[in-house]
């Protein structure tokens, strides 16, 4: 519709001491004519110019994007944090893009149709493992989701990963609950919690607790689904789950990388987050810890094994000792990659007595 020609007049009238100086004197970097690239147009390449310049230090507390030009009635926040070291990740902008190009359904992704009936000991277990797994990605969600608000406009691409790694722990939540429940048993004994994650008091801890310690662990896990998935359907549900949680790691490891750097100094408070984490996962338990609580351990064992016979167990417990050193040396391998190499020295010692020996 037309807008009429009496309120454009009325605005005109509204407007004497109209201000077109933001014609005049543009802030942002005026020329660029950015072509989509083989992925498309994504983040890193609109990087690029004045708008790829990312601050170490901003007092850009109003929401401003970085690039836009500031204004003195800005409102201003004081909640966003002023160093790029405190949540930065070189990886942020790929992995937001691969994060949005490689979005699954739960509900149309998986084909449930298929799922085949299974004995009552190993439908149990595998409803154990969801019920367990529902609550790791719940956790998962609200861990990162506390820190969103705390990234400024300087840094917004951690705020979109953010973002994205929230969505993908609601459809990992969504997809083990309904898998719990779509076979006839559902959700049986809950976790333990997690509120050495909750309570993290800033984002190199979360970081360091729950991307390269907890959601470590759940990858590496993941990765080893086809050694406990019972079906087709299974093992479709634990790959499309370890593609995202990839990512995750991903980003906690590309963050943790720029603080060694940065800020070496850190290192000994690191360390105490990881021997926290590490204390709460190996407990000096077989039974318990790196798999989940003792419940969840001997689902595993009997998914593993193939059933609650003896020597079902026995087979079973061989192979998640197989899981565990994949979990544990896959957490050594990214800690080397963040410059953490000597935390094979701090290790917890029921945990490191699953590392392989350093190799020439
Ligand atoms: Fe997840
Ligand atoms: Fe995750």
């Amino acid at each position: 519709m037309a807008v009429s020609q009496d309120i454009l007049q009325e605005l005109r009238a509204e407007s004497d001491d109209v201000d077109l100086s933001w014609l005049e004197a543009p802030a942002a970097q005026r020329g660029l004519r950015i072509a989509p690239g083989r992925r498309g147009l994504t983040l890193e390449e609109i990087a690029t110019g004045s708008y790829g310049e990312i601050p170490t230090t901003s007092r850009n507390q109003s929401g401003r994007m970085r690039g836009a030009g500031p204004r003195p009635d800005a409102q201003n926040t004081q909640q966003m944090w002023p160093f790029r070291s405190a949540s930065w990740s070189a990886s942020a902008m790929l992995l937001y893009e691969e994060a949005v190009q490689r979005q699954w359904s739960s509900a149309t992704d998986v084909p449930w149709a298929d799922l085949p009936d299974l004995p009552e000991d190993i439908e149990m277990a595998m409803s154990q493992l969801c019920t367990f797994l529902t609550q790791v990605e719940f956790i998962a969600g609200d861990v990162p989701g506390q820190y969103a608000p705390n990234v400024s406009g300087e840094f917004f691409e951690v705020g979109l990963f953010l973002a994205s790694q929230i969505m993908d722990e609601a459809r990992h939540l969504d997809v083990f609950r309904k898998r719990a429940l779509a076979n006839g048993i559902g959700l049986l004994q809950a976790g333990p919690g997690a509120v050495n994650l909750l309570t993290a008091q800033d984002f190199t801890e979360m970081t360091s607790t729950l991307h390269l310690v907890g959601e470590g662990f759940v990858q590496s896990l993941f990765r080893m689904g086809e050694m406990f998935a019972q079906s087709e359907v299974d093992k479709r549900m634990f790959r499309l789950a370890a593609q995202d949680e990839s990512r995750h790691v991903a980003f906690g490891v590309m963050h943790m990388k720029y603080v060694m750097e940065v800020e070496p100094e850190r290192r000994e408070e690191i360390h105490t987050y990881l021997d926290r984490m590490e204390g709460i996962l190996g407990v000096g338990s077989s039974q318990a810890g790196l798999t989940g609580g003792g419940e969840t351990t001997e689902a595993l064992a009997i998914l593993l094994g193939g059933g609650t016979t003896e020597t079902h167990l026995q087979d079973g417990y061989g192979k998640l000792l197989a899981i565990r050193r994949r979990q544990v040396n896959e957490y050594m391998h990214r800690l080397e990659v963040c410059g953490l190499g000597d935390r094979r020295q701090k290790m917890n010692p029921f945990m490191a007595a699953a590392l392989d020996p350093v190799t020439a």
